[in-house]
């Protein structure tokens, strides 16, 4: 099990479904209390009540939020600070794909993939570091794309590379402040990011079973680099992929 994040604040971004649905509950059984983040604010309440039912006594909030807009990110922070007294923890984890080779990748699908896997990040960033306590920690969820590639998601990979970059300058300017700034790269996760994905439907992108993690799994690295038990843990982009990468 994770670190301990008792009475810890924390905000996760994506946080209805995949990834940042398990995070958030995760860091409910850790002692928590967490803001489930989410454009989708329907799916948002569902993964609330969901947690509510496995954590009784939850304490959590859902806030409607596109991470690409800079005045909802910052109505997000506020609500999550006058809620629950202050702010420890962002996990920047809503992320979309674009299909599509590079030369018809339009503006419009660049920059709408740009402003939620990267400028999201960055903004909540930028407002954590205005409220957040010391002995804060960002996590970041990056991808192996951010490193290796596979054809048609030029857009993402860049975002992804990019997010590493970020994290690494979140990390320098956050350490006098007490913040720590940590990023994952995930592989395959059984989330329906993973099997919408049409490369993976049209066996472009072959994946074996031992490839494909779960989302539970993720959420166990998030929770350490987001806890105390990381305190020593600065700057880092972490591989969490089953040792995908590391095939030649
Ligand atoms: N599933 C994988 O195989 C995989 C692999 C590597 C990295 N990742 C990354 O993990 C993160 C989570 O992915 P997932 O697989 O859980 O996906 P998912 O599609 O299950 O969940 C993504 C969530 O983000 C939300 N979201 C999308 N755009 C948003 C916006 N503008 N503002 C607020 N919320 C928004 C969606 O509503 C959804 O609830 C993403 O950043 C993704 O790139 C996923």
């Amino acid at each position: 099990m994770s670190g301990d994040l008792n009475g810890r604040v924390a905000i996760v971004t994506g946080a209805a479904s995949g990834i940042g649905k398990a995070t958030a509950l995760l860091f409910a059984e850790l002692g928590a209390r967490v803001a489930i983040v989410d454009r989708d604010e329907t799916a948002a309440i569902n993964a609330k009540e969901e947690i509510e039912r496995a954590v009784p006594g939850a304490k959590l909030i859902v806030s409607q939020c596109d991470v690409s807009n800079e005045a909802q990110v910052e109505r997000t922070v506020q609500e999550t600070c006058a809620r629950f007294g202050g702010l420890d923890i962002v996990v920047n984890n809503a992320g979309l794909m674009v299909f599509k080779p590079l030369d018809r990748h339009t503006l419009e699908d660049w920059n709408r993939v740009l402003s939620v896997d990267l400028l999201g990040a960055f903004l909540f960033i930028k407002q954590a570091f205005k409220v957040m306590r010391k002995g804060g920690a960002i996590v970041n969820v990056s991808s192996v794309h951010a490193v290796e590639t596979t054809p048609l998601v030029a857009a993402y990979a860049a975002a992804k590379a990019a997010l590493v970059s970020l994290t690494h300058s979140a990390s320098i300017e956050g350490k006098p402040k007490g913040i720590r700034a940590n990023c994952i790269l995930p592989g395959a996760v059984d989330t329906p990011m993973l099997w919408n994905n049409p490369n993976i439907k049209d066996g472009l992108e072959v994946i074996h079973q031992s490839d494909v993690g779960k989302p539970e799994q993720i959420a166990e690295v998030i929770a350490f680099l987001a806890s105390d038990a990381a305190g020593f843990v600065q700057g880092a982009a972490v591989s969490v992929d089953g040792g995908r990468l590391s095939h030649l």
